[in-house]
């Protein structure tokens, strides 16, 4: 059964709505919800990690809430952000237990497309050995690479000294949602097997296996269950259905079908 790394971003999305200055700015202390509050009851469900994703914007998690949410949480902490020389160095002082490294673009709703780690072998290579060399736990720190399911950017991964893969499982997500859930029809066949193959790769290459993106209750099955799944990191479908029953059985719940 893989492991549930619950992304709390979009309950500072809600603080922000409503207690962002007028420059975009603030630090977030004064307004709720507070993400921090959002770490215990994730726990509570049973969220093996906490994954936060710092901005280059702050748009939803600001630096004060990724200092307490590190200092807070029970479980291991993830910290998504951008391959940046500024975000290596705030990494390094935070000392999450995991950073994934994801691309990030300022106009995006949210992450888009995976990592080109192929295309910036050197730079990421450089980025990857610096966290490690910064890490707090002795066992060292797990680097995650945000990737599309494609066997060359797994390769390349495994060469700029990644721990772990993240798959993007948006484009399966949109298939899903096309298909109404039915592996027969239109692309989710094809989609689950092109996710199935890279997880294969990933594996093969001696790496852990982790995957996420618009995952939700209806679709997350079909990752949940592909072999030598390890991580699954979910925000978006958590957050909202915790506000009908509450943040601690909306991870429960989730917690269930990971399993099932
Ligand atoms: N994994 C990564 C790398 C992400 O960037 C995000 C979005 O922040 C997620 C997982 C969670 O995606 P969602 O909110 O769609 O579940």
């Amino acid at each position: 059964m893989p492991l549930l790394g619950v992304n709390i971003d979009h309950v500072a999305t809600l603080r922000q709505a409503r207690y962002r200055s007028k420059d975009g700015g603030g630090d977030g202390s004064h307004g709720e919800p507070d993400p921090a509050r959002a770490v215990g009851e994730a726990e509570l469900g049973g969220a093996d990690i906490i994954t936060i994703h710092l901005r280059e914007d702050r748009r939803h998690i600001q630096d004060r809430d990724a200092r307490l949410i590190r200092e807070l949480a029970r479980v291991r902490v993830n910290l998504e952000m951008a391959a940046t020389v500024e975000m290596v160095r705030l990494a390094r002082e935070l000392k999450p237990h995991m950073v994934t490294l994801v691309p990030e673009g300022r106009q995006e709703v949210t992450t888009e497309g995976g990592l080109d780690v192929r295309g910036q072998m050197a730079r990421l290579k450089d980025m990857v050995s610096r966290l490690k060399a910064g890490a707090a736990a002795e066992g060292g720190m797990t680097v995650s690479a945000f990737i599309d399911p494609d066997a060359a950017q797994v390769q390349a991964a495994k060469e700029a000294g990644f721990t772990a893969c993240e798959l993007h499982t948006g484009p399966f997500a949109e298939a899903f949602a096309a298909a109404g859930g039915d592996a027969a029809l239109g692309g989710l066949g094809a989609s689950i097997q092109t996710l199935a193959d890279a997880a294969h790769r990933v594996r093969a290459v001696g790496m852990r296996l982790h995957a996420g993106h618009a995952l939700n209750y209806a679709n997350v099955r079909h990752v949940a269950g592909l072999p030598g799944m390890s991580e699954l990191h979910i925000g978006h479908a958590i957050v909202a259905r915790a506000v009908f029953v509450g943040l601690r059985e909306a991870v429960r719940e989730m917690k269930v079908l990971c399993g099932a």
